[in-house]
């Protein structure tokens, strides 16, 4: 239960969602920096490109998911309590990290496949290699390079907002994400 009162606490799927997709992207950045380092032409590289675009797409589908979810259940609510701008902020915070979630795997699975590659997802399903587009691949490439910097800075100030919340404003938001 929440400690203020009149918010009610996220329930399972909500909590679920946003633990699962806090790992995957944690997951995501270190597979992403791993592999560009790795010899080329290896298997162990091509390997390591088609689990960074697997986890990708599966990260996106879970993304649609949780916008579903936020606007279909009533257990997202914020705390009233605080200023208007803080409210105003969360808002914008929330919606530019959805913004760069939707917009890192379609970025991804745009410069893969107009860059010769199709993407198979853990052998449930694939998207298929289209034809070759350096254009295309290329500003997707350099929308996904430049979209980490972007979700990073946004993290950031994600996880800093959810400890002032905690520990400063002690609303228990952090809490409710945790026990409901
Ligand atoms: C939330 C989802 C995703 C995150 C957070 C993410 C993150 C990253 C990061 C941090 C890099 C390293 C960028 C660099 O330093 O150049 C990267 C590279 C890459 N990602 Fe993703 N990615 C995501 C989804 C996807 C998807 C869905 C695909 C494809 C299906 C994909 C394909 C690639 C490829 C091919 C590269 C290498 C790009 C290059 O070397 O030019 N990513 N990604």
């Amino acid at each position: 239960m929440s400690e203020v009162e009149g918010i009610k606490g996220y329930g399972v799927t909500a909590r679920l969602l946003h633990w699962g997709m806090a790992i995957l992207i944690v997951a995501l950045f270190l597979v992403a920096w791993n592999m560009e380092d790795l010899p080329k032409d290896s298997d162990e590289r091509s390997d390591m490109f088609a689990l960074h675009r697997a986890l990708g797409v599966f990260a996106g589908l879970l993304i649609l998911l949780r916008l579903l979810w936020v606007n279909l259940s009533v257990d997202y609510l914020l705390p009233s309590q605080g200023p208007k701008w803080q409210a105003l902020a969360a808002k914008l915070g929330h919606w530019g990290l959805y913004a760069l979630l939707l917009s890192m795997p379609l970025t991804g699975i745009l410069g893969s496949i107009y860059g010769g590659h199709s993407i198979d997802v853990f052998g449930l399903f694939s998207i298929p290699r289209q034809p070759d587009s350096d254009l295309l691949a290329g500003y997707a490439d350099k929308l996904h390079e430049l979209g980490q910097y972007a979700l990073m800075a946004l993290v950031g100030v994600h996880v800093l907002a959810a400890l002032l919340h905690q520990f400063v404003q002690k609303d228990g938001t952090l809490t409710r994400m945790m026990k409901g």
